[in-house]
């Protein structure tokens, strides 16, 4: 085992930074389609009309991303192309690009016509083939109201008030106003309103679109809430609360980081093995129950069936010859064995011989001879009497997942069928550690290199060590904070959080790696930034 190295806190931010980031403050983008309406006249010429709206909507996403408003040109005369895209006040930048990413899949619904609008109800997008963006009324400016009647005698006063106070506010307030009016007699009820104006449009524009719009949703009432479609503004009200928390306060983020700092300076000692990073916080409790049962299981695997001499299995790997190394994982060095009667194992020698680190060796044995599945690496037993902690696998004779992924030759021999049955194995195996009644496991190491495969190509999970079953903890808050970089879910890495979800969001960096063949911050630039959820998440925009 390496030397444990202090890492840094910038290289937990710089990490924490890339991984907090598609999860930056989400929430509801909100992004059901409530409207679209087309125009009702061909386009002129297809071809060119067809390629200056890829342009303008191209444009105007690459604005969405950073202002959550974007207008743009191309072309001119009868084949030109103007849009406008907007995100209701409410959303934060990432549910914004979300909604976004929906309304620039709907818009193109109204091909051929000239141009459409489409109302999400977290955002808007319109394309012309003139320029609309001062405009603010329509001959298609309507309301559309709920179908449910609120029966508080007391609601339509409420929804009154707070229909004209967001006409009274958005003008002043760059078009964006949202209201919460409590019902008054009717104890906890509230009304709800969002107001907002097309950001290209003017302020006195926008002041008469909301009249307007307001007008129109007045006449909705006693209906418990009610949508205006206007050419420059969008108005909804509701007895529910449909709003987001409000977005901007920034500090969400801020405090995830600033927590992650405080517990890593306090507490973490980061150690690199050569491809992963733990870090570990010691709980003397729980240490010393495990060293306790760790004794007793010493024990029981002694009698067992489990146990294999010492002396066999170093003369099955000729004693741990180089020749016969298979693999390194987390915990140790994995060699191909042969057995006095012919069957084939494989070996792994632990790094750890300590007392301390046994505990965690027969953590191991425990967890994984009690399991049993398809799609999971079989444990037939273990040394533990001898001078060294070892643990006896079955053999498999395809290696990891890693070896043909990323192998641009071996990477041939899985097509899309393979892979898809990989994908599937793999689930599989994890819904039956975190489903199993008798041990409900938590795998936290998910990733290529622990899929081993068979002579079918049959997916098998390998590389319990990490593992630790619910029981032992039943708050669900782990002390330890295992794993590796890259595939460690933002909230664990964060909070300690543990939950199968772990699990889940590093099976999905696994599986855009199945898909896309390319290792997760292992890309050409070796850059941190182009790990592969930032990649997918960038070409998702
Ligand atoms: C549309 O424009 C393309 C490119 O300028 C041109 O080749 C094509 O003839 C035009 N089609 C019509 C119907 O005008
Ligand atoms: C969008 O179009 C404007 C002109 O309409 C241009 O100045 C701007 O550079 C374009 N932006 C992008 C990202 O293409
Ligand atoms: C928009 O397209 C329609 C249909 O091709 C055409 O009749 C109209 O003149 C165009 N408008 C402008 C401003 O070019
Ligand atoms: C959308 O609004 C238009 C009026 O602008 C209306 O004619 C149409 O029926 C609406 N579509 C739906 C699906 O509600
Ligand atoms: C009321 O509207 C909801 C969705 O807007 C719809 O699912 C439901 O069928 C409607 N009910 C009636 C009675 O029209
Ligand atoms: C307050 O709201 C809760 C949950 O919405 C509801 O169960 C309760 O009946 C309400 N109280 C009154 C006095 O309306
Ligand atoms: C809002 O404007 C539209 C379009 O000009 C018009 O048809 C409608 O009657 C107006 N609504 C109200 C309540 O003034």
């Amino acid at each position: 085992m390496k030397k444990p190295i202090l890492i840094p806190d910038i290289i937990i931010i710089i990490f924490l930074e890339i991984l907090l980031l598609p999860n930056e403050i989400h929430a509801d983008p909100r992004s059901q389609t409530f409207n679209l309406t087309c125009g009702t006249q061909l386009i002129y010429n297809r071809t060119i009309t067809l390629s200056n709206f890829v342009a303008t909507m191209e444009n105007i996403s690459a604005q969405i991303r950073t202002s959550r408003f974007g207008i743009a040109a191309t072309g001119s005369g009868h084949d030109a192309n103007y849009g406008l895209a907007q995100c209701y006040g409410d959303l934060s930048l990432v549910d914004c690009v979300l909604c976004h990413a929906e309304a620039r899949n709907i818009l193109p619904l109204c091909y051929p016509f000239t141009g459409g609008r489409v109302y999400l109800d977290g955002c808007f997008m319109r394309a012309q083939n003139y320029s609309f963006f001062q405009e603010y009324t329509g001959p298609n400016d309507h309301a559309v109201c709920g179908n449910r009647t609120q029966q508080d005698p007391g609601f339509r006063n409420s929804a009154r008030r707070g229909l004209l106070k967001a006409v009274a506010d958005a003008p002043n307030n760059n078009g964006f106003a949202r209201e919460q009016v409590g019902v008054s007699g009717s104890g906890n009820g509230s009304v709800y309103v969002l107001a907002d104006c097309w950001k290209s449009v003017s302020a006195s524009g926008c002041r008469a679109c909301l009249e307007n719009a307001s007008a129109s949703l007045l006449g909705c009432l006693p209906a418990s809430g009610g949508r205006a479609l206007n050419t420059g503004c969008f108005m909804r009200y509701s007895d529910a609360n449909f709003l987001n928390p409000v977005p901007g306060n920034g500090s969400s983020r801020g405090r995830i980081v600033v927590t992650v700092i405080i517990t890593v300076s306090a507490v973490a000692v980061l150690i690199i093995g050569t491809s992963i990073g733990y870090y570990m916080w010691k709980n003397r409790t729980i240490e010393k129950k495990r060293k306790g049962d760790a004794e007793k299981l010493a024990k029981i695997l002694n009698d067992s069936s489990l146990n294999f001499k010492y002396s066999t299995l170093e003369k099955a790997t000729s004693s741990f010859d180089k020749a016969n190394k298979l693999g390194q994982g987390g915990f140790g060095i994995v060699y191909k064995g042969v057995l006095p009667d012919g069957r084939e194992i494989a070996v792994k020698r632990l790094f750890f011989n300590n007392k301390h680190r046994a505990a965690d060796f027969y953590n191991e044995v425990n967890i994984i001879s009690s399991v049993e599945h398809k799609n999971l690496v079989k444990l037939l037993g273990c040394s533990c009497s001898g001078p060294e902690s070892l643990l006896v696998y079955e053999f498999l004779p395809n290696k990891s997942l890693d070896h043909f992924i990323f192998d641009s030759s071996k990477a041939k021999t899985l097509n899309w069928e393979k892979r898809f049955k990989i994908i599937i194995g793999i689930v599989e195996g994890l819904v039956y550690l975190h489903e199993n009644t008798k041990t409900r496991i938590i795998h936290r190491d998910i990733k290529a290199s622990n899929i081993l495969l068979d002579f079918r190509l049959r997916a098998k999970i390998a590389d319990f060590g990490l593992a630790r079953s619910f029981q032992e903890d039943k708050s669900h808050i782990s002390t330890a904070i295992a794993g590796t970089l890259g595939y460690m879910a933002p909230e664990y890495l964060a909070h300690g959080r543990l939950t199968e979800k772990a699990d889940v969001y590093s099976l999905g960096v696994l599986l855009l790696e199945i898909v896309t063949g390319s290792q997760n911050n292992r890309t050409k630039a070796s850059n941190y930034t182009d790990s592969i959820v930032i990649f997918t998440w960038k070409k998702f925009q």
